[in-house]
């Protein structure tokens, strides 16, 4: 049941705090370490710039910073900048917009799947219904900008803007293919780069753009960035079929829900025989088919085995260019990050 503004002021601010959980630090450890204190204070400009001096928004708002995700798209950020050479407050700022839009793109996205868990808690969505979760999706959208733009770097703030526009493209085009169970593969990659890997491959753009890296370079942190997007979208939409949700700390199953073909789906379908998968588009249109028995229906044609291998070459890729730079915490970083991406069960 949603609440009203009216009830907004009851909810009590949330306990749980920002940074990275235990179980993540065993996994993402190396991935941090090196950036430790710099993620810090992308938190510490998330906490200020993330208030309001009216109470109700102020909560909603809370609510949104105070959602300790993975904080990958920072880190993709700080560690390509590093990688290049020294950090400035400029990266701080950016990274610190860069996951404001994350999150606006994730708080758009729990409404348009209707998911009821986002980062271990109820999505604002689910407490607070359509109406104030799209407006608090615009508030941090549109107030990204204005903290980019306290980085000073127009071309910076160009790049995320552009990048921004592409993520709602891609969005506008999975919404546009619901049930559309002929789709390639060729068009899911598309919308996937559009949707996900846009953000993460601009994120490593800016890096090392701020960093003052070369147009060649910029542009191979940017490729790192996008393939390692395109994994982490393969195996996000794997982990929707076969992953735990306490694990995930999301609401799972959704695609099958909302007929989202997603590449484990589109590749059992295009290697099934024309009876198979009629009968498998049958039980997609089926509202009440659940992701276990997915599951068998996959394991016929090996689809989810197919995805994951799919996600590990484009992270070879990214692994490929990371080992390529000159040794350090930081390169190392981007190469356990890569390992993390097409590993991890959250
Ligand atoms: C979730 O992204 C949305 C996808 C692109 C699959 P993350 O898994 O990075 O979410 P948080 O920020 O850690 O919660
Ligand atoms: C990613 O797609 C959403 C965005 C890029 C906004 P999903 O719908 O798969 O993301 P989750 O699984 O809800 O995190
Ligand atoms: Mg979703
Ligand atoms: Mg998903």
């Amino acid at each position: 049941m949603s609440k009203t503004a009216d009830d907004l002021s009851s909810l009590q601010p949330t306990q749980l705090h920002s940074q990275p959980k235990a179980s993540k630090e065993s996994s993402m450890g190396p991935v941090y370490a090196p950036i430790a204190a710099e993620l810090k204070q992308v938190e510490k400009i998330l906490q200020t710039e993330l208030r309001s001096d009216t109470p109700f928004v102020d909560q909603l708002l809370e609510h949104s910073w105070l959602l300790g995700g993975k904080r990958i798209r920072p880190v993709f950020l700080l560690l390509s900048g590093s990688a290049v050479g020294d950090l400035t407050p400029a990266h701080f700022q950016l990274a610190a917009a860069l996951e404001m839009i994350h999150t606006a793109t994730l708080v758009h996205d729990d409404i348009l799947d209707q998911a009821d868990t986002r980062r271990h808690r109820p999505t604002a969505n689910s407490i607070w219904g359509a109406k104030q979760s799209v407006l608090l999706g615009d508030y941090l959208f549109t107030h990204s900008f204005d903290v980019a733009a306290k980085g000073g770097s127009c071309e910076a703030l160009q790049m995320l803007a552009q990048a921004s526009n592409r993520v709602c493209e891609g969005e506008m085009r999975q919404n546009a293919w619901q049930g559309d169970f002929e789709l390639s593969e060729q068009d899911y990659l598309r919308m996937i780069t559009e949707k996900t890997a846009e953000l993460c491959g601009v994120g490593c753009r800016i890096g090392a753009l701020l960093s003052g890296a070369s147009q060649d370079v910029i542009d191979q942190f940017e490729a790192y960035g996008r393939n390692l997007g395109v994994a982490f979208q393969i195996i996000d939409d794997v982990l929707d079929i076969v992953g735990q949700d306490d694990e995930m700390g999301k609401t799972l199953g959704t695609d099958l829900v909302n007929q989202k073909p997603t590449l484990p789906v589109i590749h059992c379908l295009e290697n099934s025989t024309e009876d198979k998968r009629a009968e498998l588009i049958k039980f997609l249109q089926n509202p009440g088919s659940t992701a276990q028995q997915l599951q068998a229906h996959l394991a016929k044609t090996d689809s989810l085995e197919y995805a994951r291998l799919r996600a590990r070459q484009h992270a070879q890729a990214a692994i490929d260019f990371a080992s390529s730079l000159e040794l350090s915490d930081y390169s190392r970083a981007l190469i356990c990050l890569a390992d993390f991406v097409q590993q991890r069960s959250f």
